[in-house]
């Protein structure tokens, strides 16, 4: 793709901090970060935050997040005072599951799962990308098998928008680091065996070994471990 030929050559030899500003010029006003409140994003948020780097940020508010996740997000503006915007499910949507199906349905099943998925995240994700052209995101390659072949500039087909991983080749003990350097708050799971952290019903901790990802939707086939945010992956591959 033409576009996101150009855009990697204008990137490329830049650091961290100079292609965010690059983006953020370029794509003004078209340019948003999701954050999930991890580690990673935390870092990024950092990034923007405290270079004063005008990037919208974002979180997808499930309803179902651990408490920590809450105590993070909140320091988190006590620290920068810059706004974070969160996209709530539809009322509606949310009630009609929830009535007919219970609270956890998640468990039951996979397509249940995939339906409070689609309810809780990606239908608001779509409202939160939409009008955009640049979808940054704290995806490593080292976070999973199917991440180390992606890239860090992407080609997003579902949402016809391009995603940039801005410390897609950074390891966890960099991302450690750089948390501890610039003594940014960040999630206390993460120091209790939760390497990957989403929705409370539907993350565990690993065990010292086991997969980064191996506490997420843990009673589910690997296989089948798709929430749906990055869900163009595979098809990625395909075209990068
Ligand atoms: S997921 O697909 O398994 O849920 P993961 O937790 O690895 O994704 O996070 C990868 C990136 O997706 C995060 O760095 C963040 O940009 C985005 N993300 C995940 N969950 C959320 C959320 N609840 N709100 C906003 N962004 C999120
Ligand atoms: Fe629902 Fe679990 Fe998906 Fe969160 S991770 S949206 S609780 S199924």
């Amino acid at each position: 793709m033409e576009k996101l030929e150009v855009i990697k050559q204008e990137l490329s030899g830049l650091t961290t901090i100079d292609k965010l500003k690059f983006l953020a010029n370029k794509y003004a006003d078209r340019i948003i970060f999701s954050t999930s409140f991890g580690w990673e994003d935390q870092a990024i948020t950092h990034l923007i935050f405290a270079n004063n780097i005008p990037i919208k940020v974002f979180t997808l508010e499930t309803g179902r997040l651990f408490p920590e996740t809450y105590y993070v997000w909140n320091r988190t503006l006590e620290v920068y005072n810059k706004p974070i915007h969160a996209y709530y499910p539809k009322n509606d949507l949310l009630q009609d599951m929830v009535n007919t199906k219970g609270p956890n349905s998640f468990y039951e099943s996979v397509e249940n799962r995939k339906e409070c998925c689609y309810i809780r995240k990606i239908e608001p994700l779509k409202r939160a990308l939409n009008g955009n052209e640049i979808w940054i995101t704290g995806i490593r390659a080292d976070q999973s098998a199917n991440r180390e072949d992606m890239h860090d500039l992407e080609w997003d087909e579902g949402n016809q928008l391009i995603k940039f991983h801005p410390i897609f080749d950074w390891t966890l003990d960099d991302v450690k680091n750089y948390i501890k350097e610039n003594n940014i708050v960040y999630n206390t799971l993460h120091d209790k065996g939760f390497p990957s952290i989403g929705c409370a019903p539907c993350t565990r901790a690993v065990q010292p070994g086991e997969d980064f990802r191996a506490g997420r939707w843990w009673w589910e086939d690997q296989s089948k471990k798709e929430c749906g945010l990055h869900a163009t992956e595979d098809s990625l591959k395909a075209k990068a």
